[in-house]
């Protein structure tokens, strides 16, 4: 080990996870050497610009602290992991498209690559850290891999799953509500795992990072991933209800929220979840739970994804209803196509969804986001749905992107917010009312907006689990 670093780490996968965890890492543990690489020299190039690969609010600053003074991103993977210590594995699982599991389990196949190369271009011993969420067990095969090594060296695995969300990654890394280091309980394991441990603690206190079993660290990602996004199909599909009802979701997450026993985070209604982990941790869970013959409890969690598919389908049968049951030919504009604010991310983002729907009623369609590029869109349609403008000619005529939320509302029929990005709370909703055909209609896809200002201005406004004040008289 040179004099000049305590540790060496090398991050195999620059993407949402590697990028920032390792950015974080660096800026906050200045005798720590982190590599991050990756196969794709695009990725790579960008990081060593000002134009990241990625937008994540906060992360160029941290960027630029480490960058050149301990924080490095190359392609040369082998010698960067001959180089380190420790080296993580962050690189994307996929959920399976065919074969055994297709549409549910997860691909290991990139772990299992990493290993190969660790195992083949090692000349030292290393703590190889699974930092990539994988089916549980997946450690297991990484040992395997990595032990059928034929020069003598010593690989212990550790399991420590990222909790950070994209939007407020950095804040999340910076100051986590936990670390999970999972390991072997032998003595070379829990070394490793101390090892680990104590570049975390640079920054994080000790009582807030937990050591389990290799199992339990991989498990718990995938639990905790399940159970915030069931919370988010639990009230949405309260918002169902609501919208036949009477009642109002908000007031309902408000009242419920305030029992401490149940808490006021994600019970925010919206069209539905996406992202590139809650749908995929799920059927992972639900693939793994059915693996041992638990098919209730396969169901069970299965049902948290079916709610979502039918939030998504339920937003869009209700704008083709509301807007008297045809939008063929009329312009409808998509405020929002990032799965969520602040990250141009558009894995699972429902507005695909959405617009998909719309696209086969015909529709022309102007989308607006402030951080997301149209190649991005269609490659996710193509992947996530099947279809893209070289399998789809008209589709690419039929979906405009516009280069602002005014030019997107021109002309058009009705206005969906897709995503919650605050900027769409500011609009001159005056403006846009004129510029719009009449009757003018807002489907607010994330209550965001001010429902009764815009009613004055003289929308029809939908929303989410929010009564129309049109259906019932005692309002
Ligand atoms: C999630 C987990 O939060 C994080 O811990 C894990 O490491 C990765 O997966 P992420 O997918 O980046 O993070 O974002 P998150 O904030 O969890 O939102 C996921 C989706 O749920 C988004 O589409 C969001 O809009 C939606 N959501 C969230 C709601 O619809 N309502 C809510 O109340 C909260
Ligand atoms: P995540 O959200 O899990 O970070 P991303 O898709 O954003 O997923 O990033 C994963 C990164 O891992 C991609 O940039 C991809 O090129 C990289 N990658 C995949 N396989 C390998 C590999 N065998 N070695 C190095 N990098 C890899």
């Amino acid at each position: 080990m040179s004099d000049e670093y305590d540790v060496k780490i090398c991050c195999m996968g620059a993407g949402y996870v590697g990028g920032p965890t390792m950015a974080v890492i660096a800026k906050m543990c200045p005798r720590v050497r982190v590599c991050v690489v990756d196969l794709n020299q695009k990725q790579i190039d960008a990081w060593n610009t000002d134009e990241l690969p990625i937008y994540e609010p906060g992360l160029l600053d941290v960027v630029k602290t480490a960058r050149g003074r301990n924080l490095f991103f190359s392609t040369d993977i082998s010698g960067e992991i001959q180089k380190a210590d420790i080296v993580f594995i962050s690189v994307n699982t996929p959920t399976k498209t065919q074969g055994i599991g297709a549409g549910r389990a997860a691909n290991i196949k990139n772990c299992e690559l990493c290993a190969r190369t660790i195992a083949e271009v090692s000349t030292t011993d290393k703590i190889v850290v699974e930092k990539s969420t994988v089916p549980v067990r997946t450690a297991e095969a990484i040992r395997r891999v990595l032990k059928c090594n034929d020069k003598g060296l010593n690989f212990q695995v550790l399991s420590n799953p990222e909790f950070l969300a994209e939007g407020t990654a950095i804040d999340d890394l910076e100051s986590p509500d936990r670390v999970l280091i999972g390991g072997s309980q032998s003595p070379e394991g829990l070394a490793a795992a101390e090892k680990l441990a104590s570049v975390y603690a640079n920054w994080i206190p000790r009582e807030r990072i937990l050591t389990t079993n290799l199992w339990s660290s991989e498990c718990s990602k995938l639990v905790a991933n399940a159970f915030l996004a069931q919370r988010v199909s639990s009230i949405n599909s309260i918002s169902a209800l609501c919208e036949s009802t009477g009642a109002d979701v908000s007031e309902i997450s408000r009242a419920v929220g305030m029992d401490d026993r149940i808490g006021k985070r994600f019970l925010q209604a919206s069209v539905g979840f996406g992202g590139s982990c809650f749908q995929k941790d799920i059927l992972n869970l639900v693939y793994l739970c059915e693996t041992y013959g638990l098919d209730e409890c396969a169901e069970y969690w299965n049902q948290v994804v079916k709610m979502n598919d039918y939030q998504k389908k339920r937003f869009s049968e209700k704008m083709v209803a509301k807007m008297f049951n045809t939008v063929t030919g009329k312009k409808i504009s998509i405020l929002g196509y990032a799965f969520k604010k602040d990250t141009g991310d558009v894995r699972e983002t429902p507005s695909m969804f959405v617009v998909k729907d719309l696209y086969a009623e015909g529709a022309r369609i102007h989308v607006y986001d402030p951080q997301v590029k149209r190649e991005d869109m269609w490659s996710e349609m193509a992947y996530t749905c099947g279809i893209s403008p070289d399998t789809d000619p008209k589709l690419d005529a039929a979906v405009t992107t516009s280069p602002d939320a005014y030019a997107a509302c021109e002309g058009s029929h009705s206005v969906a917010i897709l995503t919650e990005w605050d900027e769409f709370k500011t609009l001159d909703y005056e403006k846009i009312y004129k510029s719009m055909s009449k009757p003018a209609f807002i489907f607010d896809g994330r209550n965001i907006l001010d429902h009764d200002k815009l009613r004055e201005i003289g929308f029809e406004v939908h929303a989410i689990g929010k009564p129309d004040p049109n259906a019932f008289d005692d309002l």
